[in-house]
């Protein structure tokens, strides 16, 4: 499962960038608008912080067809690399997605909820599809469930669409979806490190250390 970093501040990107094997980032609208800076500013030093290989996944503000695809091409022109244009389910999103695709626009098909939608956002030619584990278990939904739907009807018809799942709140959200075969996970900052976190681990790395300077004082292998 691949690993991306699901927020628009640049400070979380770079530390996060910099310690952990991330494939790349999504943003969405509300992230941006978190940020409250220029929305270009803000894209290329994401960009310039990754690097072109790696993956990053921006949203489209639009509400029609043609408009997403505009802003889409614009994104593209300006941003470059590994790019993938969010869009949400939708009429005018799925036209958009067929269009791009003609274009050789990679598309992340958003704000999928169901399996049906999903397939439907793979058959029009979505590279992703992202859906909200926490949202749905927020609503008595099962987000895992619904993430291990959509992967077994990829399997089923041979499609090339991956599973980005997405919007979760902690780690065990997270390591479900790893269980179902899911192929990519995009994560909050502060779950990077709630993921790699543990008191047995802690106490096993004090131990080590106290055990070495009981012997040895400060002195490390290099000073052997
Ligand atoms: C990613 O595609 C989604 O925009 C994001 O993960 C939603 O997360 P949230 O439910 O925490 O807002």
């Amino acid at each position: 499962m691949k690993y991306l970093i699901d927020t628009g501040n640049v400070e979380a990107i770079r530390h996060i960038n910099e310690f952990y094997p991330i494939a790349g980032v999504t943003t969405n609208p509300t992230l941006v608008a978190k940020e409250k800076t220029d929305f270009w500013k803000l894209i290329k030093e994401i960009r310039n912080i990754i690097g072109d290989d790696k993956m990053l996944h921006v949203q489209t503000v639009q509400t029609t067809a043609e408009k997403m695809v505009e802003e889409a091409k614009l994104i593209k022109e300006t941003v470059g690399g590994e790019l993938y244009i969010k869009i949400p389910i939708g009429e005018e999103g799925l036209k958009a997605t067929m269009m791009l695709k003609k274009l050789g626009i990679g598309v992340t098909m958003t704000a999928i909820f169901t399996p049906q939608q999903a397939l439907i956002a793979a058959k029009a030619g979505a590279d992703f599809v992202a859906p909200y584990v926490n949202r749905l278990d927020n609503i008595v939904g099962d987000g895992t469930r619904v993430v291990e739907d959509i992967v077994i009807e990829f399997d089923n018809y041979g499609l090339d669409c991956q599973v980005l799942s997405a919007s979760f709140k902690n780690v065990e959200q997270i390591h479900n979806c790893a269980l179902s075969g899911c192929h990519t996970a995009t994560i909050a900052p502060e779950l990077f490190k709630a993921a790699i976190s543990h008191p047995m681990t802690d106490a096993a790395v004090n131990g080590f250390t106290s055990d070495w300077k009981a012997v040895y004082g400060d002195k490390t292998i290099l000073d052997f």
